[in-house]
C-alpha cells in the first residue's frame, strides 16, 4: 500500500543518526523515498473527470507495472494459481503484468527469455493496435483472475487502452544481450535538455536527489537506467505507481528514447561525488 511521507529531511536525519553526518556527501545527495503526499493522493490514484488519451494510456500502463500500486488497494495474497510452477517467483509479484509478459511486452521472446523471471509465457505485442474493446475480455479470461474489487472494468479499459495504444518495441535502443541502453539510439543533447527541465524537479541535475536503495546499496536515476533499461523505459512512459512522479506520455517516442539514452549516462553511486563541483555529469 501507499506510503505517505510527510517525515522532514532532519527527521530523516535523525533516522539515519551518525552514519550519514559521518558519510557527509549521503545527506546532501539523497533525500529519503518520498512517494507522495495527502495532498497528491488524487493526482496518484484518482482520475481526471475528462481523461486525454495520454492520461489513460499512462494510468494503464502504471496498472500493467502495479495495478494494486496504482490504484491503491490491497496486496493481493499468496501466489497467482495462473503463474506456472515450473517459474521461480513467488507471492504477490506474481500478480503483476509485467511478471508474465514482461517490461518489454516481450514475454519469453524478450529481456524475460532467460533468468528468474523466465516463465515461458508469451508477450503482449501481440494486441498492440487492436481495439480497447477487443482486447478488455482477454484480461477477464482464466489466464487473469482478476476479480472486479482488484480491476474495476473501468480501469481494465485504461489497460487494454494502453495494450492497445502505448506499447513500444525497445529493440531499438536496447541491446537484449547485455540489456542496456544502445549508445547513438537517441539524442543525448535533447535528452538532457527534458531530464534537466523536467526530472530534475525531484531527482536532481545528477539523479542522485532521490536514492530508492537501502543501506550502501544506492539506487539512482543513472542506477536503473545502466541496470534496468527496460523497466526505466516504462516507469518514465507511465510514471511510478504510486508515486507522485509525471511521465513523458506527452512527449514523442523518440523523445523518450533521447531521456534514456542521457540518463544512461548519470552516475550510478556515489563514488565520484566527492570531487565533483559540477552536479551535472552530463
Ligand atoms: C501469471 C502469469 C500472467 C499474468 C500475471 C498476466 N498474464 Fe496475461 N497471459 C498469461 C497467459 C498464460 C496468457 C496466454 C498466453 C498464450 O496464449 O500462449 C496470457 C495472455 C494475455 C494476453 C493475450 C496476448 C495475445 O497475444 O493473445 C494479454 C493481452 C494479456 N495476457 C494481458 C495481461 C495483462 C494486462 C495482465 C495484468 C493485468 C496480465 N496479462 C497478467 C499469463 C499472465
Ligand atoms: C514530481 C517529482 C518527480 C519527477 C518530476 C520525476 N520523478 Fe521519477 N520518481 C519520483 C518519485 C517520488 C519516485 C519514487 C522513488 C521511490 O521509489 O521511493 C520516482 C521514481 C523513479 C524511478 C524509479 C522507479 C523504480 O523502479 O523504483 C525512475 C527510473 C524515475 N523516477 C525516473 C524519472 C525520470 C527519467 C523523470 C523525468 C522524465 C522523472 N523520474 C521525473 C518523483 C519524480
Amino acid at each position: 500500500m501507499t506510503r505517505f511521507n510527510c517525515i522532514p529531511q532532519v527527521a530523516a536525519l535523525a533516522t539515519f543518526g551518525a552514519l550519514a553526518f559521518a558519510q557527509g556527501a549521503l545527506a546532501q545527495v539523497s533525500a529519503p523515498p518520498q512517494e507522495h503526499g495527502p495532498n497528491q493522493q488524487y493526482f496518484v490514484h484518482g482520475a481526471p473527470q475528462v481523461q486525454s488519451e495520454g492520461w489513460t494510456i499512462a494510468a494503464g500502463g502504471r496498472i500493467y507495472d502495479n495495478w494494486w500500486e496504482a490504484l491503491d488497494r490491497e496486496d493481493p495474497e499468496g501466489t497467482n494459481p495462473v503463474y506456472p510452477a515450473s517459474a521461480e517467483q513467488s507471492g504477490p509479484g506474481t500478480y503483476r503484468c509485467k511478471e508474465c509478459h514482461g517490461w518489454d511486452y516481450q514475454g519469453a521472446d524478450g529481456i524475460y527469455s532467460k533468468g528468474s523471471h523466465f516463465t515461458g509465457i508469451k508477450g503482449v505485442m501481440g494486441v498492440s493496435g487492436m481495439p480497447a474493446e477487443q482486447i478488455m475480455p482477454m484480461l477477464r479470461d482464466a489466464n487473469h483472475p482478476y476479480t472486479k474489487d482488484m480491476i474495476t472494468d473501468d480501469e481494465i479499459l485504461r489497460l487494454a487502452t494502453f495494450l492497445s495504444k502505448g506499447l513500444v518495441d525497445m529493440r531499438g535502443f536496447i541491446d537484449y544481450d547485455t540489456r542496456s541502453v544502445i549508445r547513438g539510439s537517441g539524442d543525448l543533447d535533447r535528452g538532457r535538455e527534458i531530464f534537466q527541465t523536467t526530472c530534475a524537479a525531484c531527482h536532481g541535475f545528477d539523479g542522485r536527489a532521490l536514492d530508492w536503495g537501502s543501506g550502501d546499496e544506492h539506487n539512482f536515476v543513472g542506477t536503473e537506467a545502466v541496470e534496468l533499461p527496460d523497466e526505466v523505459m516504462n516507469k518514465i512512459s507511465n510514471a511510478h505507481p504510486g508515486a507522485a512522479m509525471i511521465n513523458l506520455r506527452a512527449f514523442s517516442v523518440e523523445d523518450r528514447i533521447n531521456v534514456m539514452n542521457y540518463i544512461a549516462t548519470l552516475p550510478t553511486g556515489l563514488e565520484d561525488y566527492e570531487d565533483d563541483d559540477d552536479d551535472d555529469k552530463g
